[in-house]
């Protein structure tokens, strides 16, 4: 039996990765920052809370992170902890270099140090691309980050390459497109719409704010990209791999697919932070533009080529963005109820 450390484990990506493994039967240890309480409500909600072993683990404590390495001697060590919001990051940039990236290269120093054969997932992410200087991306478009949370990932990205090349360590980056879930942060633009549109449904709200309705995003569903890791860190060859759905879509369309889940139809007036989206047939405001949650620097537009990892391992999107927002808004009631009936956090 394979024996995988995950870190993020209480996150999105951590959740749906640990299920995916547990079902290759990889035993998985769960590393997770110390908190008030020890439960992922999204590992309790999976059902597979029972089936990881917890592990204590903190990306800023070298120590820490030599000693569970060099004890366990994990085959597998995937990288999905971080400071993962763009908009935190601007507000606390050396914080996220230091989880991010240093993280990054304490795991990859101790897997050296420890001289293990443990295969490095590092979790890479479109926003490197920024400013983007190619359409689509593909891992041979140049890298111009637009945030904190870019650099520090680019900087991690990197470390991994040069941990690969310098000592022949078994390191590869997935460089993720936006990928989304029903078990997404709230703070995130698709699961915030969502749940705000199920709360106007509930009659607790009236209306929700948001910012650059004209961002365009190429999402994906987190579950079909977790096998994506899987494949890229079994692959004999260490390499880098854009995973993607290869469209683009803006928030504004997102809006529009969500609420037809609920029932309204959106129709747009205005401009800018005048803009308002409103409900057609009641001509209720639903949404408005709040400047606050613009970012300092936008990235305009996403969207990823995954042509490589189709040819070398396989890997292509199963679930479009209709179905992927169709099933966020079906199980938010789902989720309710699960929060409505569970003490968890
Ligand atoms: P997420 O839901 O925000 O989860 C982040 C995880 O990192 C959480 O488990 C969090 O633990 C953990 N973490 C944060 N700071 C830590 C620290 N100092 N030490 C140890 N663990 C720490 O993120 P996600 O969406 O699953 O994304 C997984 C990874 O993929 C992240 O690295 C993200 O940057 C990257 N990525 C995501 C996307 C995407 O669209 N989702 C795209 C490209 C790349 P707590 O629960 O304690 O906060
Ligand atoms: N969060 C948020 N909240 N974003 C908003 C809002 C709002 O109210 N209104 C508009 N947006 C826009 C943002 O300006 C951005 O252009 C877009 O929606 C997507 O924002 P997020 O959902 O926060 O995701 P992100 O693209 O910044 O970052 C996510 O994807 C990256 C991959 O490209 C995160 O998961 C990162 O960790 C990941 O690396």
């Amino acid at each position: 039996m394979k024996t995988a450390i995950v870190t993020g484990i209480t996150g999105q990506d951590g959740a749906y990765l640990a299920q995916y493994l547990l079902n290759k039967n990889v035993r998985v240890i769960g590393a997770f920052r110390r908190g008030a309480e020890r439960t992922s409500w999204r590992l309790k909600y999976l059902g597979i809370d029972k089936d990881i072993e917890p592990l204590e683990f903190e990306l800023s404590e070298f120590a820490q992170i030599f000693k569970a390495i060099k004890d366990i001697k994990p085959d597998y060590f995937y990288n999905l902890g971080a400071m993962s919001f763009v908009g935190t990051s601007f507000d606390q940039p050396l914080y996220t270099q230091e989880v991010n990236y240093l993280g990054a290269l304490r795991v990859l120093e101790s897997i050296r140090l420890a001289e293990l054969e443990t295969r490095f997932y590092q979790a890479s992410t479109s926003e490197m691309f920024g400013e983007v200087k190619t359409i689509p991306q593909n891992e041979l478009t140049p890298f111009h980050p637009r945030s904190p949370y870019g650099v520090s990932k680019l900087a991690a990205h990197w470390a991994s390459i040069n941990y690969r090349e310098s000592y022949g360590m078994h390191c590869s980056n997935g460089i993720l497109f936006n990928h989304e879930s029903p078990l997404r942060g709230d703070e995130f633009v698709t699961k915030k719409i969502v749940s705000c549109f199920f709360q106007i449904s509930q009659n607790n709200i009236d209306f929700f704010e948001l910012g650059n309705l004209d961002a365009k995003r190429d999402w994906g569903y987190a579950k079909d990209y977790v096998e994506g890791m899987e494949m890229i860190t079994n692959l004999d060859k260490p390499d880098d791999f854009v995973i993607a759905t290869n469209k683009t879509n803006t928030i504004r369309y997102f809006c529009e697919l969500a609420a037809n889940e609920f029932g309204y139809n959106i129709a747009w007036k205005g401009k800018g932070v005048e803009e308002i989206g409103f409900d057609s047939k009641t001509n209720k405001t639903l949404i408005r533009v709040n400047p606050k949650f613009y970012r300092p620097a936008e990235v305009d537009i996403l969207i990823g080529c995954y042509d490589k990892i189709k040819k070398v391992a396989g890997w292509k999107p199963k679930t479009s963005l209709e179905d992927l927002v169709s099933l966020m808004c079906s199980e938010e009631i789902k989720l309710n109820n699960f929060f409505n009936t569970n003490k968890v956090n």
